[in-house]
C-alpha cells in the first residue's frame, strides 16, 4: 500500500510524525519503506539518525533515478545503519524499515512523463515488497504531489492513501483545507489526472500534529477559560473547512522531546531514560494501526 504523507505549510511535523508512523508500523511486523520525495529538503535521513544521509546521499539516491543516472536507488537499513544504540538491530517480530533517501544536492524538478513512468515503477517495485510505502512529499502544491497523483493514476491496482498533515492553529488549518480543496490543491489536480474526485476523497485523512491539551497544567482558570474558547473556535472552523473530526485520522500530543529534536521515539526513550510522553508513542501507534485499518477509511 502506498501512503502519501503531505502539507501545505513546511515544519508542520510531517516527516517526524511519518518517520514514528513507519517505525511503529515496522515494530507491529509489517516491512515497511520510507521513500524521501521531499526534493528541495530531503532531510528523512536526520530523523532516523543516519549519519552521512542527514541531508540526502551523494549520488544515488531518488533524485539519480527519477533522473534515470541510477537503476536502483540507494536504500539505508534503519535497524542496521542508525547510529543510535536503541534503534539498533531489529527487535523480534519486527518488519524491515528502509530509507530511500534523496539526493544531497539534489532540488525541485519539474514533473514529466518520463518521471512519471520512473515514479509508478518504483512504486511497483516497492509495493511487491513492502506492506507500506510512506512517500513524503515535498510541502504545498509540489511538483512532487503532481507526480505521484500521476503515477498513482498509471498504477489504480495498488491502494493508495493520503496523509495531510497541519498543526493545530488557525493558519494550519485553513491552509491544509486550501491543500485538499482549494485551487490546484490535491482533488483538482487529481481529477485532472483522471482520479475519481469521491474515491480520492475518500482515501484522504488529516493528521493533526503537535496538539496542546486545552487542559494542560500550569494554566490559570482565565487561560484555561481562553484556551477552551479557541479549541473550541478551530474545532468549528477545520469542521467548516472539511477537516473537521470525520476527516480526521488522529492526532499527536506536543511532545517535549520532538519539541528539542526531530527523532524517533524509541522503547527506551520512553521506559529507560523516560524522557518522551508515553502519549505520543500511543499516538503514534494507533496512527500506525489506523494506516491499514479499512474501517477507518470508508468513505466520507
Ligand atoms: N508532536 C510533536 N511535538 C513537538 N514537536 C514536534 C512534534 N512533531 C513534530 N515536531 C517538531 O516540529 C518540527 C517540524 O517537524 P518536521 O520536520 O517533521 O516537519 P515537516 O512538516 O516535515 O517540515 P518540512 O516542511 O521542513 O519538511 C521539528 O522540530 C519536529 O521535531
Ligand atoms: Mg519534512
Amino acid at each position: 500500500m502506498l501512503i502519501f504523507a503531505t502539507s501545505d505549510k513546511g515544519g508542520t511535523g510531517r516527516s517526524v510524525t511519518s518517520g514514528n508512523m513507519a517505525y511503529r508500523c515496522a515494530l507491529s511486523g509489517k516491512h515497511v519503506c520510507y521513500v524521501d520525495f521531499d526534493f528541495g529538503s530531503p532531510t528523512a535521513g536526520a530523523v532516523f539518525n543516519i549519519d552521512g544521509a542527514q541531508h540526502g546521499v551523494t549520488g544515488g539516491g531518488l533524485h539519480s533515478y527519477l533522473l534515470g543516472d541510477t537503476a536502483d536507488p540507494e536504500r539505508i537499513d534503519i535497524f542496521s545503519r542508525a547510529d543510535r544504540l536503541s534503534l539498533r538491530d531489529r527487535p523480534p517480530g519486527s518488519g524491515r524499515l528502509v530509507l530511500l533517501p534523496g539526493d544531497s544536492g539534489g532540488g525541485e524538478f519539474p514533473s514529466s512523463r518520463e518521471l512519471v513512468r520512473r515514479c509508478a515503477t518504483l512504486f511497483d517495485e516497492l509495493n511487491s515488497e513492502f506492506e507500506i510505502v510512506l512517500v513524503d512529499l515535498s510541502a504545498g502544491r509540489s511538483y512532487a504531489a503532481q507526480m505521484v497523483l500521476a503515477a498513482a493514476r498509471e498504477r489504480p491496482e495498488i491502494p493508495a492513501r493520503w496523509l495531510v498533515f497541519h498543526r493545530w492553529t488557525q493558519q494550519h488549518i485553513i491552509a491544509a483545507s486550501s491543500l485538499v480543496y482549494g485551487d490546484r490543491g490535491i482533488l483538482e489536480t487529481g481529477v485532472a489526472l483522471g482520479h475519481d474526485r469521491e474515491q480520492l476523497l475518500g482515501s484522504l485523512r488529516f493528521i493533526r500534529t503537535a496538539v496542546v491539551e486545552p487542559d494542560a497544567q500550569g494554566l490559570t482558570a482565565e487561560q484555561t477559560a481562553w484556551v477552551n474558547d479557541c479549541n473550541a473556535a478551530l474545532q468549528g472552523l477545520a469542521r467548516d473547512r472539511g477537516a473537521g473530526k470525520l476527516a480526521v485520522l488522529g492526532s499527536v500530543p506536543l511532545d517535549p522531546v520532538l519539541q528539542w529534536r526531530e527523532q524517533l521515539i524509541t522503547n527506551r526513550d520512553l521506559t529507560v531514560s523516560r524522557i518522551a510522553n508515553p502519549q505520543t508513542a500511543e499516538a503514534f501507534e494507533e496512527l500506525a494501526r489506523l494506516l491499514t485499518d479499512d474501517a477507518a477509511w470508508e468513505t466520507i
